[in-house]
This record gives structure tokens, C-alpha cells and sequence, in this order.
């Protein structure tokens, strides 16, 4: 079974053996009958292991190409215990515009436990080189970066870090394997908050890491143990019924996408687009190569000649949200949402102004959104 499409509706655990249940039970329980003392059926306590959570883990280890699969109670708790796996005195690199909140925890918590980190232009691989001091234990990076949608070369970055015995970290969140695999470009470790497209409805929240070899899946799974922020059973079959459908659902994300974009490209109340589905983007080439589309998130601009806050408020069909990766399309202000834990200096030396705007497209007719902006942009033009 080799397509993406059919691994996606079929899995790696298709459906229960013993009933014929076409889907995963949500196995509701925290502890396991053991037939005598000293021999269980291979679970013993939810923390550790549960089937339901057992088979999202496979299903998305074997869609990233990984060794092992572990499921969180959200991307955030994926990310912190990947970043565990890191002592004190060590240091992380993070791509210049990473989503805020990976920012906050290595800023505001592993600081404190002596995990320090230094932000990288991570498209520069010149810059990426020269930041590998001594000190470094792992790259963290996001290709498309949140919100400006830089474009990384997973592949060269990963040679670099491989070459100096450094682990690549991947937040594979905006592409999802359907769109980029990174295991397979050389990266050690993927996360992903599943809160987004692999849950697809806006309706979970849930956190995913995959790892590219037995001992980095040890060591993971002995954090996932000893640390507890585990996925639940039903939050488990959720993100196991939203990956069913994410090849139909992310086909449309980007075809909405790709026609939003070049309706904005040139656009009179646009000043700046980032895509790295258009031809004109400086990250295109890098993107085309390593993943097989621009997928379904567009950042833009405002002109001068329009008010952003009025902007925001005025859609009637896009909500303005947090989140992103659902059916319906949503907006988002990033300055003051989701990048807010970033310092206002750091924040505009990456390019994070307050007239950036980030659209999460959903999959509704792409001439109703288009509509909805337009009616925005009418409404918010200064005279
Ligand atoms: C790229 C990216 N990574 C990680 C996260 C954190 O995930 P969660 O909100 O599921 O904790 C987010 C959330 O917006 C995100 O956009």
C-alpha cells in the first residue's frame, strides 16, 4: 500500500481486528486486565500506551516515514517534549519567524531550566552554518515559517546538521505529510500541531512527533511516560478520522489558495504577499523541491490606504480566529495573536508588522472568499 491517498483512509491500523469496526475503537480506559503477575497484553496504563492513541502514533509515523510516532495533548506538549530530550548548558536554533508560542517556551520556560536557544535566518544557509557553535544540540524549523512564509531548504539544512552531529527538527504543521515529508529530506524529528489540518475541523487539539530512529524513539517515548501529556483516546480517534480525509481536504485547501493569491498579487489594497505557491515568491524554488504544493496558508500586506483593524472586523464569511488548517476559512492579525509572546523589536526585525495579515484558507468556494475580501477591503478603505 504505497499511495499516500489509500495510507490515509486505510492506516497503518485498519480498523479492529476482532469486531471488523471499519474504524479504531476509542479504547476508554486507563488500566488493563493482566492475566497473571509479571505478563500483560501489552498495555498496562493509558500514560503508557493505549490503543487508540497506539494507532494514531503508527498512522502518522508511517505517513511521515518515521521509525515511531508519539500523540500529544497538544502541539505545544509535543514540542516540549521533543525540546526535553536537550540538557542545560545546550542550545537550540530556531528559524527567524517560528511560531510565537515555540518561541515562548524556549524564551520564558527551558530558559529557566538552562536550555538556552538564538533565532537563525534558517533560509540563509551560510547563517545556518555559522550558528552551529559548540553549544548547539538541534535546528527547529518550520518550512513554511509562521507567518511569513519563509521557505527553508530542509534538505541542505539537514546535511549541515547531520554533518555536525546536530539533530534537524521539523514543524511539519502548515505542509503536513500530504504536502512535504521531511524524514524523508533528512530531518531527525518532525512535530506537528494536529490542532490544524490533521484534525481538519477545527474541533481538536492535539499535538504529534515522529522520529527517524529506535534510540531518539526511546528516549521520546521515556519523556512521553515520565512527563504525561499524552492524547486522549476519543482526541485520538478524532485526529485519526481527520487524516482519512486530508488529501481531499488539502487539495482544495491549495487550489483556494493558489486562485486567492493571484487575485491578491497586484491587488490595489495589498502591499506584500507571502506564498510560496507563487511563481514570484522568493521561497517557490526551494518549495517546489522539497514539497508538492504551496498549501493553504497566504500572509499579506495591507496598503497604507487601508485600515487593518477595520480590515479584520469587516469579513462576514472569514472569521476572525486563532488557529488555523479548519474548513472554514479564518484571519488572523499575527502582531497581536498568535506571534504576541515575541517581543515588538524581535517581532519587526523579522517582518512581523502590524499591517500583516494571515489568511488560513479554507475550503469553502474560492470566489466566496474572495467576495468576503473584497467586501473587506471596500470597508476598510480610508477616503
Ligand atoms: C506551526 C505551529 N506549531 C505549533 C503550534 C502549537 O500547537 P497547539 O496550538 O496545538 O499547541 C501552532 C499553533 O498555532 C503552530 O501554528
Amino acid at each position: 500500500m504505497s499511495n499516500i491517498n489509500t495510507r490515509l483512509v486505510h492506516g497503518a491500523v485498519d480498523g479492529d481486528p476482532v469486531t471488523g469496526a471499519v474504524n479504531v475503537p476509542i479504547y476508554q480506559t486507563s488500566t488493563y486486565r493482566q492475566p497473571e503477575l509479571g505478563r500483560n497484553t501489552g498495555y498496562e496504563y493509558s500514560r503508557t500506551g493505549n490503543p487508540t492513541r497506539e494507532a494514531l502514533e503508527k498512522q502518522i509515523a508511517d505517513l511521515e516515514g518515521g521509525t515511531a510516532g508519539f500523540a500529544f495533548a497538544s502541539g505545544m506538549a509535543a514540542i516540549d517534549a521533543v525540546l526535553r530530550l536537550y540538557g542545560s548548558g545546550r542550545t537550540v536554533i530556531i528559524s527567524s519567524n517560528v511560531y510565537g508560542g515555540t518561541f515562548r517556551i524556549l524564551d520564558k520556560v527551558f530558559s529557566r531550566f538552562g536550555l538556552g536557544y538564538r533565532i537563525v535566518d534558517t533560509a540563509d544557509l551560510g547563517a545556518v552554518e555559522k550558528s552551529i557553535t559548540p553549544d548547539v544540540s538541534a535546528l527547529l524549523i518550520e518550512s513554511p515559517a509562521n507567518p511569513l512564509m519563509t521557505v527553508t531548504d530542509i534538505a541542505a539544512v539537514s546535511e549541515i546538521a547531520r554533518d555536525r552531529g546536530i539533530h534537524t527538527i521539523v514543524d511539519n504543521t502548515f505542509m503536513t505529510p500530504y504536502l512535504q515529508r521531511p524524514i524523508g529530506l533528512g530531518a531527525d524529528i518532525v512535530v506537528h500541531s494536529a490542532t490544524k489540518y490533521i484534525g481538519g475541523h477545527s474541533d481538536l487539539v492535539a499535538g504529534l512527533a515522529v522520529v527517524n530512529d529506535g534510540e531518539l524513539a526511546e528516549r521520546l517515548h521515556f519523556v512521553q511516560n515520565a512527563t504525561g501529556g499524552i492524547l486522549q483516546p476519543f482526541d485520538s480517534f478524532l485526529a485519526l478520522r481527520g487524516i482519512k480525509t486530508l488529501g481531499v481536504r488539502m487539495d482544495r485547501h491549495v487550489s483556494n489558495a493558489e486562485q486567492i493569491a493571484e487575485h491578491l498579487q497586484g491587488h490595489p489594497a495589498v502591499s506584500k504577499i507571502y506564498y510560496p505557491g507563487l511563481r514570484t515568491d522568493p521561497g517557490y524554488g526551494v518549495n517546489r523541491k522539497q514539497a508538492s504544493a504551496g498549501g493553504g496558508m497566504i500572509s499579506f500586506e495591507l496598503n497604507e490606504g487601508y485600515d487593518h483593524r477595520a480590515f479584520l472586523s469587516s469579513t462576514e464569511l472569514i472569521a476572525l480566529a486563532e488557529s488555523l488548517g479548519g474548513v472554514e476559512s479564518l484571519l488572523c492579525h499575527p502582531a497581536s495573536m498568535t506571534h504576541a509572546s515575541i517581543p515588538a523589536d524581535i517581532r519587526r526585525a523579522v517582518g512581523i508588522t502590524d499591517r500583516l495579515i494571515r489568511l488560513s484558507v479554507g475550503i469553502e468556494d474560492g470566489n466566496d472568499i474572495i467576495a468576503d475580501l473584497e467586501a473587506a477591503f471596500g470597508r476598510s478603505k480610508l477616503v
